[in-house]
């Protein structure tokens, strides 16, 4: 599939997947990008995971009708990009690896590959002929070889990772022949949970790009961004500096509907107190890469839990982790819990969550049943919340 003159998508969809990384669900799929630069000499960009290899060089034989590739730069080295990387050079023997010092010892690692390499630092520059390409060096979106490639004749970057998303692609592939709404929570929920610990790279990639004209972005991941590169550029930027929208997250674990009937409350003093996004999640059935997408959108999180053995109900124990890794910064919190004797679970939340800095509403207690004081309680709860959600406006 042609891009601009030069320039083709050789990517192959995904659908078979069932978890990413094994362990973020894939319900509409995903593809993984791969592009394919025809000059006086051949570049192709990023592999593809080695499950869909067949289709992916029968794309790129059709492309290149018998003739070579010269190079294969690799942006990325997680191995849903990487995992082809010893079959072409199989295939292609004299193919020179573009790549950086932490690129070649990885490829060293994964592949045993340690000749035919071309190393490039941050700002060096690769001509193919008429299409002349500069690489930047972007530590930590998302690994520590991560880097984009920029095609200066037509302003494309070949992003990597950065400004990817979830979702295969329905037929099309440029955001301008689609309708792309449906791809912009896979995005965000993509940023959560693969890129979201490093907001701070992602800003000093952001900042590192800042001049570049950007007419076209290919990331590794979901549709090329033509028409929308505005929107998917600031969308990495807020997220990365972790801007929040007005609204509230309320997680709950329950095993009998105690906690579940505070987590109720909660939800409904957040309403009465004027917060209009307000989502409740039930943590032992939602797949937490959806809440934790909800909270890199919304400035409140709350979270509720049963004591179980003396320690969290686990499946809410193992979300606060997940959040509490990704260095999430600035959201307002509060706590509930239950218990029918001896209930640690509002100090056991309290111990994960201090670690992220966030500003500390209350908490609500309770040992047996979810009575009309203690849901009372937690309905004040809610409307504390809500004013601080709106105190930040
Ligand atoms: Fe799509 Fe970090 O790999």
């Amino acid at each position: 599939m042609k891009i601009v003159d030069n320039v083709y998508y050789v990517g192959v969809n995904d659908r078979n997947k069932t978890l990413f990384e094994n362990q973020w669900p894939l319900p509409c799929g995903v593809s993984y990008n791969s592009y394919l630069l025809v000059d006086d000499k051949v570049a192709l960009v990023d592999t593809v995971d080695i499950s869909c290899c067949e289709v992916f060089f029968n794309e790129i034989e059709e492309v290149l009708a018998g003739r070579k590739i010269d190079y294969l730069i690799i942006n990325h080295m997680e191995p849903d990009h990487s995992g082809s990387i010893g079959l072409v050079r199989q295939k292609y023997p004299d193919i020179k690896i573009v790549g950086n010092a932490k690129t070649f010892s990885m490829i060293k690692g994964y592949f045993g590959i340690e000749d035919g390499l071309l190393e490039v630092k941050d700002g060096d520059s690769l001509s193919l002929g008429s299409l002349k390409l500069s690489f930047f060096l972007t530590p930590m979106v998302h690994w520590p070889e991560t880097m984009m490639t920029y095609d200066t004749t037509h302003q494309i970057l070949f992003s990597g990772d950065a400004f990817g998303c979830f979702g295969a692609l329905d037929g099309g592939v440029l955001d301008s022949t689609i309708n792309p709404d449906r791809y912009w929570d896979e995005m965000r929920r993509y940023y959560a949970c693969i890129v979201g610990k490093y907001g701070s790279p992602v800003q000093k990639a952001l900042s590192k790009l800042k001049d570049v004209k950007l007419e076209y972005i290919c990331s590794t991941h979901g549709p090329v961004w033509q028409k929308e590169t505005a929107k998917a550029v600031a969308l990495y930027d807020r997220w990365s500096r972790y801007v929040a929208e007005p609204g509230a997250v309320v997680v709950y674990g329950s095993m009998y509907g105690n906690t579940e009937q505070m987590a109720e409350s909660v939800a409904r003093g957040l309403v009465q107190g004027g917060v209009k996004n307000v989502v409740v999640y039930n943590a032992t059935k939602t797949d937490p890469s959806f809440i934790l997408s909800d909270v890199f959108r919304y400035s409140a999180l709350v979270v509720g839990s049963p004591t179980y053995m003396n320690e969290l109900f686990p499946v809410v124990e193992s979300f606060l982790q997940k959040v509490a890794r990704r260095d999430v910064k600035n959201r307002i919190f509060a706590s509930f819990g239950s218990a029918s004797w001896a209930g640690v679970s509002v100090k056991r939340i309290s111990e994960i969550i201090d670690k992220c800095g966030w500003r500390l509403v209350g908490s609500v207690d309770n040992l047996h049943a979810a009575t009309s004081q203690k849901k009372a309680e937690c309905e004040l709860l809610g409307k504390q919340i809500a004013l601080e959600i709106q105190k930040e406006g």
